[in-house]
């Protein structure tokens, strides 16, 4: 990644973004009152359920619940990355993205595009030879590849030649250093002889895949020898722009095949990604001669939920697998899957696909090992579960496995699945394993979620019943709906005053701190639209109860009366340590004469507040619940 965009920048972007445009250029919209409306690109449908809002800048599908900002719909419908949909929108706009200073990390504006531009035009050279040449050809024929594929894929060819590469793009110097810092061409150890160059082309006789970014940049090639010969593959060494253990063969490819994307293949070869997508598995991808490194699984489950690894059913398949499995672990959680394939000994997903066709290949699918019972079928091999000593190691065995895994329900689920296997109870596991006395669930269940503690629903469907505000509890209703006035009208948090803020400020709940460290926020720097506020948290954990609440209807407000019904909410909110505090001296029973005194001026306090709230007409800030249009 390049150095990083200032938030300065993303927020003007989003503030100046049209939403309505960029879905329009992707979707067919109908206008629909203030709204838009379309069949909705994430699932299947016949009558439109898919509405974008120019107020808000946010889009909803009532149908499968997708919903987000104009980034969020770049992200969901282009298959880019955070940084990626930046630059798309920027782009549209006219505007070139800053970098902030002090990454070493290549950047695309700079000094990295005349190396981009390298890439590109040797991948078209190379590309442009294939067809002309005849062994080529036949090779490519002998292995299958449709000149679609080759197409897709922009697979060529380079000629066995020690300087093609060279005398055609490395005129000057400058070139010359351009190719070589590609890995294009290699340096010579001794340049002693006056008539040889000093560098000469790395790929010779090799049928060429360029490698490219998911944006379809050409960052590197591996290049396969024509039938036999050592290296099968010969890679591009890493670059500035090039690093193996990044990037996912076929990315490109799979992101330009408009379909809605589920899950990702990772296979281990570009023959295998070529033939798959040939076959129509278009969302196989391949590393690149290295093992699945966290950082691909990382970039993986920013687009899908689901991933299978396919390996050969042979050794080295197996170790490969073992490897992915190590790595993928500490990306396992609740709501991914991942899964494991092995293909029968001898077979390549390639040498597969080609023979049985895509559907039988994809009922392949079907067995496919989930990652909790591939890594008990690998331990089982190595640990004999008949014997007390067998199941202790084959305990011994996983427990530096599962301490992989991030605590919460998805690990829960595995010690589960490892205790059954060597009969012990997963609380005696746990025990043993992590020193918990209990394996009380809630814990984890319920940790760490801000967003939950500030009140705000549980369920990221959201809110279709308000929670009910109850004695004691009515807080959390009311933080709920105030943070959803404010989503869907951020322009109100400036008619709050600072008395309120205050007010607001001294609660010291979750809910309350929350939601003042919002409108604060909105105070300071407003936003003119839903969009543009999410864009501004989308780092922050409480933004997916924020966006399923911006998902939601709000019925019957406009600015004027949500205003209103915020500052109800938030007089409330102002009352409620009061209220508790009530309840506390009331349930206590016998009082001392402090306490008495307390109480009365608690009472005194409370009514002030009601009566000033009863002059209010939108007094009454409990949830209106969601209602269908
Ligand atoms: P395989 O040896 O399984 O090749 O390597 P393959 O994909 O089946 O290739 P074909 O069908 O014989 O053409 C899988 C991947 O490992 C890397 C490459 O990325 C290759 O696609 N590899 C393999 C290398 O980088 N160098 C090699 O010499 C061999
Ligand atoms: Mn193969």
């Amino acid at each position: 990644m390049a150095g990083r965009i200032p938030q300065s920048f993303i927020d003007e972007l989003t503030a100046r973004a049209d939403i309505i445009e960029l879905i329009g250029s992707r979707v067919e919209l109908k206008k629909a009152g203030r709204e838009y409306r379309a069949c909705c690109p994430f699932h299947n449908e016949k009558t439109p359920s898919f509405w974008v809002s120019p107020q808000k800048q946010f889009y909803h599908c009532f149908g499968c619940g997708a919903h987000g900002t104009a980034l969020g719909f770049l992200m969901e419908y282009d298959k880019l990355s955070f940084p990626e949909a930046i630059e798309e929108l920027a782009g549209r706009l006219g505007l070139d993205v800053p970098r902030e200073a002090g990454s070493s990390q290549p950047d695309n504006t700079g000094s990295t595009q005349p190396l981009y531009d390298t890439n590109l035009k040797a991948a078209k050279y190379f590309a442009s030879v294939l067809p002309g040449d005849a062994r080529a050809k036949e090779y490519a024929r002998k292995r299958g590849l449709t000149r679609e594929t080759i197409e897709k894929f922009m697979i060529g060819f380079a000629p066995n030649s020690w300087n093609e590469l060279l005398k055609r793009f490395g005129s000057t110097e400058a070139d010359k250093k351009l190719l070589f810092d590609c890995g294009l061409v290699i340096e010579r150890e001794r340049t002693d002889s006056r008539t040889l160059d000093r560098y000469y082309d790395r790929f010779r006789d090799r049928l060429m895949f360029p490698i490219r970014d998911s944006r379809g940049r050409v960052l590197a090639f591996g290049g396969r020898i024509i039938d036999q010969g050592e290296p099968k593959y010969l890679n591009s060494p890493e670059t500035l722009l090039f690093h193996k253990g990044r990037e996912l063969y076929g990315m490109y490819e799979v992101r330009q095949s408009r379909v809605a994307l589920k899950r990702l293949m990772v296979v281990e070869g570009y023959m295998d990604v070529a033939r798959l997508h040939q076959a129509g598995v278009n969302y196989a991808v391949a590393t690149l001669g290295t093992a699945t490194t966290p950082e691909h699984l990382r970039r993986i489950f920013k687009l899908v939920n689901e991933v299978v690894f396919c390996f050969d059913g042979d050794k080295a398949g197996r170790a490969a697998a073992w490897r992915a499995l190590n790595n993928a672990l500490p990306e396992a959680r609740d709501g991914r899957q991942i899964r494991f394939l092995f293909l029968p000994e001898g077979h390549d997903p390639d040498s597969l696909v080609g023979e049985e066709g895509r559907e039988r290949f994809e009922k392949r699918l079907d067995g496919a090992l989930p990652l909790s019972e591939y890594l008990v079928a690998a331990l089982a091999e190595q640990a004999d579960l008949a014997h007390a000593d067998g199941r202790a190691q084959f305990a011994e065995l996983a427990r530096p496995l599962v301490t992989k895994v991030a605590p919460g329900v998805y690990r829960d689920l595995l010690i589960d699945r490892l205790s059954e296997s060597i009969k012990l109870s997963s609380a005696r596991l746990n025990q043993i394993w992590f020193n918990e006395v209990t394996d009380n669930r809630g814990n984890h269940l319920s940790g760490g979620d801000p967003a939950s503690e500030a009140g705000l629903p549980a369920s990221g469907q959201g809110g279709r019943s308000a929670p009910r505000p109850r004695d004691g509890g009515g807080g959390k209703g009311l933080v709920t709906r105030a943070v959803k006035l404010l989503v869907h009208f951020p322009t109100i948090a400036t008619r709050i005053s600072g008395a309120q803020l205050t007010q607001l400020e001294l609660n010291d709940d979750a809910g309350s701190r929350f939601l003042f460290e919002l409108v604060d926020q909105l105070q300071q720097e407003p936003a003119a639209h839903t969009g543009q506020l999410l864009e501004r948290w989308r780092d922050r954990p409480e933004v997916a109860r924020m966006r399923a609440l911006a998902a939601e209807e709000i019925l019957g407000h406009d600015e004027t009366s949500a205003a209103l019904e915020l500052t109800a909410a938030l007089e409330k909110l102002a009352l409620e340590p009061t209220l508790r505090r009530l309840d506390e001296l009331i349930a206590k029973g016998d009082l001392s004469d402090d306490e008495r005194a307390e109480l009365k001026e608690l009472n005194v306090t409370i009514h002030r507040a009601r009566s000033r709230g009863t002059q209010n007409p939108l007094g009454n800030a409990s949830g209106e619940g969601q209602q269908g249009r």
